[in-house]
């Protein structure tokens, strides 16, 4: 299959009550591991880019791997940039060929959000490419994937950066923004306690934006709190510490049990792929995606 534009795998999500899985991606084992699973699934998945891992080169090697896989796969496939900061960031991956950038502005105030949004949007509109925002903010939790966890900068409580829906149809409809991540209760990163999802909140958002809704920080949330996202309008959700936790905490067994050093990478990365898989299986399910594609 070729690549699917991102703003119809939502669109078909948000009218057929399910969320199109995502996953941050690094390396060939995790874009691998997750196409393969989703293939199995027959789910419809986006394969997603953090900044690190498209410096330089990286960008290169992201993409020309990324369209192997969406044109191996049976089921649809898009390439995102998540979380980029810039304009320039969202320019030079569109220039290289992904489907979908999120220029994600949250911290900063709601004009200034409006407007570096706008400045993407006009871009990647023009080349077919979709938009996802975010409003409120979606904090890092105090360890794993985020970016302040990783600088340790001090987390925030998620309750306190909440999406305020009287702002929601103003910012759509000023940006046109295809897509937006939401803030009801998710943190990105390992949890320090359980969070509970602001599922009403949801309701009243969904009721009233004409963007499809994205829900960030997608590991460590009780399946039933994403399974009443997905069912109350959430059509994308973004996964990446669970499938590093069962994946690298496969790997450290495997190398704890031998003493052998020299053993073939494709070997050593058996298991932990297949661990990995075993999350995006189930996150398939929970998030309603299987047999969608
Ligand atoms: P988690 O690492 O908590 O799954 O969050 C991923 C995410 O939201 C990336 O945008």
């Amino acid at each position: 299959m070729s690549l699917i534009s991102t703003k119809e795998m939502l669109q078909d999500a948000r009218a057929r009550q399910y969320a199109v899985p995502m996953f941050d991606v690094c390396n060939y084992e995790t874009m691998r591991g997750v196409v393969d699973a989703a293939n199995e699934m027959n789910s419809p998945v986006m394969l997603a880019g953090l900044k690190p891992d498209l410096k330089g080169v990286g960008l290169d090697y992201f993409i020309a791997m990324a369209k192997v896989a969406a044109q191996n796969a049976n089921v649809p496939v898009a390439i995102h940039l998540d979380h980029a900061t810039s304009f320039d960031e969202c320019k030079r991956v569109i220039d290289a060929g992904f489907n979908s950038v999120m220029i994600d502005a949250s911290s900063h105030s709601f004009t200034e959000n409006v407007a570096k949004v706008k400045e993407v949007v006009n871009y990647a509109h023009q080349r077919g490419v979709t938009v996802e925002a975010e409003l409120g903010h979606v904090p890092d939790a105090i360890a794993g994937t985020g970016e302040a966890a990783q600088q340790g900068i001090e987390h925030k409580n998620p309750k306190e950066c909440l999406t305020q829906p009287t702002e929601v149809l103003k910012f759509v409809e000023q940006t046109n923004v295809d897509a937006l991540a939401i803030a009801i209760g998710t943190a990105h990163g390992s949890y320090v306690s359980t969070p509970k999802l602001e599922i009403e909140l949801l309701k009243e958002i969904n009721a009233i934006s004409p963007a499809c809704l994205v829900l960030h920080g997608g590991s460590g949330t009780p399946e039933g709190q994403i399974k009443a996202a997905v069912a109350n309008g959430i059509t994308k959700v973004n996964v990446f510490t669970d499938i590093l936790i069962a994946m690298f905490s496969e790997l450290k067994t495997g190398l704890n049990e031998s003493d052998n050093m020299g053993k073939w990478p494709i070997f050593v990365y058996e298991k932990p792929i297949l661990a990995l898989q075993e999350v995006v299986k189930n996150k398939i399910i929970t998030f309603n995606s299987q047999n969608k594609s």
